[in-house]
């Protein structure tokens, strides 16, 4: 017989086989029922290749199931697909847990050492669960008065940003790239202080470079060549943390970097492995809030009417003029006082998430006594999904319609938002994360107009490379010019920011 028969004869056998055990009717308590690819065992494939995590939300589309299985020939994904199933995946959180996307990413994503790696998966015999601790070590950092001094620290950056804008007179700019630079620099500077490595335009970029290309870092496999670019702009970030950590940089930072610092130093991680995880510390802190920037304010000024009430709501609860003339935009009373602000921001989230919250399955378990979840399987809770499910948001949840995080028009308080992931491991950065983008858009709205070149705002195309942020952003650069307002010309701006309000009641999952 030759070769050729024989490898037929297996290719024939093996999809037999698949097609036998696809059909296969099952009894008893089966894992969550399979979602059909348009395109045969392949389809799933294509779909998240092209699309990205996108495609997640796209498959589900028109599934009444809660929740589903996806197969990817080599491992098969559970999808959430309905707000009930997360509260049963919430039910479960120490058997469907996020604990080991941590470790993967202190691996794949920054490259801790073997022993470092050790200490903080603290699965291994004489490890410590570190990295647990870590992220544990951050939450009263985000909450109390740590969030009122990175708040004051961060809004000092934020208007000088804005205040820049004034002199560009005609010339246009990539507004994207603008709210990168903005974001970075206001948040990096509030949490790593006054020797913040990200000050360094040449770790900046290094920064974005490894954030942008994250996706092929995280296959591990010769990542010099595969993954050149993220692989280079890590290792000048991580470089660049080991030198802020020898001059004693964490001394004089943000109680969050402090707080980081000490719990994995004491529990002995080295030096050069404290810098990698915090290299992907910087990832949390901006990658999500620099294209969430850029939706508020996409979607306020391409909205004249919605730019028109807020402006107006702006002026009149939150704006001050002080005793040298100056107009001062009150962070507690945007809070307060600006519902419409603060229902916009939800929804630019909501329309706009693409993350899904995952978790990994470690055990054998039946989820809402009706589906099988095997050990060892990935969960996923796209937003997408939740986000628009209509028995929460209403028929017309496709539609942008802030009026539905208005207290007077929320019937019932929405469950399984996504955006902020999932509790247990809702996003603890959300509050400082709120106070920059809202900050961020009152000043801007009240200073200037922004005209996007070409007079029409459109949806540009989304970058697929990046993983770490949760939302997606411009894949090419989106030009725009700005124009000082009139009503406030030769004014000098700044924020204020009050000790104790700078936690937002936010809708979460
Ligand atoms: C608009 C901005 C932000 C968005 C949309 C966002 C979104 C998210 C999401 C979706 C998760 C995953 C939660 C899950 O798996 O259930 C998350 C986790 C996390 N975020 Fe954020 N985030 C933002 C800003 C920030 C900031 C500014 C920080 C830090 C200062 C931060 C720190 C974290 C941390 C530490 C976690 C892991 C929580 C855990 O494992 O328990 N985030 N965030």
């Amino acid at each position: 017989m030759e070769l050729k028969h024989i490898v037929f004869g297996l290719a024939f056998a093996f999809v037999s086989y698949i097609v036998v055990e696809w059909q296969r009717p099952k009894e008893g308590i089966q894992e969550p029922p399979a979602l059909r690819a348009k395109i045969p065992f392949i389809g799933h494939i294509i779909g998240i290749a092209t699309r990205g995590l996108r495609y997640f939300g796209k498959a589900c589309e028109g599934s009444d199931e809660p929740i589903v299985t996806i197969d990817f020939l080599v491992s098969k994904v559970y999808l959430v697909n309905k707000s009930s199933a997360v509260k049963d995946v919430q039910r479960n959180s120490k058997v469907i847990t996020f604990d080991p996307f941590l470790d993967s990413a202190a691996e794949r994503m920054v490259g801790v050492s073997a022993q470092g790696l050790k200490l903080l998966t603290g699965k291994e015999k004489g490890g410590g669960d570190l990295n647990r601790k870590v992220v544990k070590a951050m939450h009263p950092t985000l909450l109390g008065p740590g969030l009122d001094v990175a708040n004051r620290n961060m809004i000092n950056n934020l208007v000088k940003s804005v205040d820049e804008l004034a002199s560009l007179g005609n010339k246009s700019f990539d507004i994207y790239a603008w709210c990168k630079h903005a974001i970075a620099v206001a948040s990096t500077d509030a949490v790593w202080g006054e020797k913040n490595p990200l000050k360094d335009p040449e770790i900046e970029a290094a920064f974005w470079d490894f954030d942008s290309h994250l996706r092929l870092l995280l296959f591990n496999v010769f990542p010099t060549i595969i993954a050149r670019k993220a692989y280079r702009g890590r290792e000048k970030v991580a470089a660049a943390f080991v030198k802020y950590y020898n001059e004693g940089g964490q001394h004089v930072a943000s109680e969050l970097a402090q707080a980081r610092w000490k719990v994995q130093h004491e529990s002995g991680a080295t030096t050069e492995d404290i810098a990698r995880l915090e290299t992907a510390t910087v990832l949390g802190v901006v990658s999500n809030t620099t294209p969430s920037s850029f939706w508020m304010l996409f979607d306020i000024y391409s909205r004249p009417a919605l730019l028109t009430q807020l402006r107006d709501e702006v002026r009149e609860h939150a704006l001050k003029k002080n005793d040298n003339g100056e107009m001062i935009i009150d962070l507690a009373a945007m809070r307060d006082d600006c519902p419409n602000l603060l229902a916009t921001f939800q929804e630019v989230l909501r329309t706009h998430s693409n993350g899904a919250p995952t978790r990994f399955v470690t055990e054998d378990i039946v989820l809402g006594d009706k589906h099988l979840l095997k050990k060892g399987r990935i969960l996923m809770m796209p937003g997408m999904n939740m986000n628009y499910e209509p028995s929460i948001w209403g028929d017309d949840s496709q539609n942008f319609d802030p009026t539905r995080f208005k207290k007077e028009t929320l019937k019932q308080r929405p469950t399984s938002f996504m955006s902020f992931g999932a509790s247990p491991n809702l996003c603890p950065g959300r509050h400082f994360a709120s106070g920059e983008i809202l900050g961020l858009a009152a000043m801007m709205i009240l200073r200037y107009d922004i005209t996007p070149i070409g007079g029409k705002w459109y949806l540009p195309k989304f970058w697929q490379g990046a993983i770490a942020a949760s939302m997606p952003f411009p894949a090419e650069a989106y030009n725009v010019t700005v124009t000082p307002r009139e009503e406030f010309a030769n004014t000098t701006w700044a924020y204020k920011s009050t000790d104790g309000k700078g936690k937002f009641p936010l809708i979460t999952g």
